[in-house]
């Protein structure tokens, strides 16, 4: 499983890039809005931080203009994603600069319908929002696992899944046991994966029962 992190803040990413577990970015237009610096510029420091995936939206909603944006954006970087809405002018888009051989990552997928449509337009990513399917009383893992099911039944389907609108390690764990390529975790959430207080007790006691021994390992 490929953990993305799904931020803007280069910061953070700098400091989670030294974990070994970042395996690429992703972004939108409100991790864009939340960093508060130009959008370009935010995307290149990403990309020279990390040689994976790195998703960029479009902010435009016809094809044309997608594709504008999609091109100048890809030429940021090599390993530039460039992100589309999952609507029709998405998924002609998505079809183009694919073809071009540009990565696309088409986000804001919210049924098993629409991930068939993006795997037809030849998609890199599909990103399903688990979180906000449950933030409207519907189970978003659901989702997954039937986007995955479909998905194995075709293997001329290049799509890998990326679940995303991840809010706790609750979901990385059910989105691995059903098989999701990637998921985007927020910081925050990254950084839960590692906590359980039987850790830090037994860490913590382990210590405490070496210093009562007077020893210390020389590593000299
Ligand atoms: O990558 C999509 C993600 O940023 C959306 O998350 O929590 O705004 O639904 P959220």
């Amino acid at each position: 499983m490929k953990f993305f992190v799904d931020t803007a803040d280069v910061e953070e990413i700098r400091s989670l890039v030294e974990t070994g577990l970042v395996d690429g970015v992703t972004t939108n237009p409100t991790l864009i809005a939340q960093s508060g610096r130009r959008f370009e510029d935010v995307i290149a420091e990403i990309c020279n931080l990390v040689p994976g995936p790195v998703s960029a939206e479009v902010t435009a909603t016809d094809q044309e203009g997608m594709l504008a944006e999609g091109r100048y954006l890809a030429k940021i970087a090599p390993n530039v994603a460039i992100k589309v809405p999952l609507t029709p002018e998405g998924l002609m888009a998505c079809r183009i600069l694919t073809g071009e051989g540009t990565l696309v990552n088409v986000t804001l997928c919210f049924s098993a319908a629409q991930a068939i449509l993006a795997a037809k337009a030849g998609a890199s990513f599909i990103s399903p929002f688990i979180g906000r399917l449950d933030d409207v009383g519907e189970t978003g893992m659901d989702l997954i696992q039937e986007i995955v099911e479909i998905y194995d039944h075709y293997p001329d389907f290049r799509t890998e899944v990326l679940a995303a609108s991840i809010r706790s390690p609750l979901h990385v764990i059910e989105a691995a046991q059903i098989g999701a390529d990637i998921v985007t975790i927020p910081p925050k959430v990254l950084h839960q994966l590692f906590k359980h207080p039987l850790t830090d007790k037994g860490l913590s006691d382990f210590l405490a029962d070496w210093k009562k021994t007077g020893q210390r390992i020389s590593v000299v």
